[in-house]
């Protein structure tokens, strides 16, 4: 079974620098945190950078899809104005950047596949080629994504890289009945979903199933201590600093 930490950042510790940015991967490293989650995704000539949104509004100075613009355009965008004046000029790394950077820190990665619309095979495919001439220790990579379709080509890519089931749902009712069935399908070795849908019988029925269960994105002390004592093995945080003081030391 893939040895977890406690803790993974998300988006780097989003909660002290711009997320997916190198600036925010060093900080998760400052602050304690042995692994970060990242989102990739593809530029319109097929660069695989790390970013979250499919458009370029929310985290950029620039406007329009992801999908549409290249890599020598988006270059010229930032990432850091809209976070604080401090970061101003930062660029939206690639995949190969932020790679390099967390080999020479000794970071785990989880890297979230996520394709823009009708994306999903090629950012799969694009994203592993290139881990797979950087990325030597396996015991440190998990590949996530909500996208059955980009799971099911990065099985195909590379099979016996690790990946991890990624689930979303407004409340335990939406807890998908057949996640084991895609689980084998898809032959994850994790399943990942958010703390609004999480319970003390749906961490146990992971756990249950051999699987470790990861749950973001938990910046709440109480919520962390909770969740870990249902039996969730790893919590994905913005403030890894703070929910890592407030761990309990046993469960
Ligand atoms: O991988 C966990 C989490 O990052 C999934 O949601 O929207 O933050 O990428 P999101
Ligand atoms: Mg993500």
């Amino acid at each position: 079974m893939i040895k977890l930490p406690k803790i993974i950042g998300h988006r780097g510790a989003c909660g002290y620098a711009p997320e997916n940015t190198i600036e925010s991967i060093r900080t998760a490293a400052e602050l304690g945190a042995k692994w970060v989650e990242l989102d990739v995704k593809l530029t319109k000539d097929l660069v695989p950078v790390i970013f979250h949104d499919d458009t370029l509004e929310r985290t950029t100075n620039g406007s329009g899809n992801m999908a549409d613009i290249t890599y020598e355009d988006l270059r010229q965008l930032e990432t850091g104005s809209w976070y604080a004046d401090s970061f101003i000029g930062i660029n939206v790394p690639t995949l190969e950047e932020v790679c390099e950077v967390l080999i020479e820190m000794n970071l785990g990665l989880n890297l979230e596949i996520k394709p823009c619309p009708g994306r999903e095979i090629e950012t799969a495919e694009v994203a592993l080629d290139h881990l797979s001439r950087i990325w030597d220790d396996h015991d440190k990579l998990l590949i996530s994504s909500f996208s059955h379709v980009s799971l099911e080509a990065a099985a195909e890519i590379a099979n016996d890289w690790k990946r991890g089931l990624l689930l979303y749902g407004e409340g335990p009712d939406e807890w998908q009945p057949n996640w084991k069935e895609l689980c084998d399908y898809l032959d994850c070795a994790t399943v990942h979903l958010n703390h609004e849908m999480a319970t003390r019988e749906i961490i146990e029925e992971i756990s249950d199933y051999d699987k470790p269960s990861l749950v973001y994105t938990v910046n709440d002390p109480q919520m962390a201590r909770v969740l870990q004592s249902w039996g969730v093995d790893t919590l994905f945080t913005d403030i890894p600093d703070v929910i890592e003081e407030n761990l309990l030391t046993v469960h």
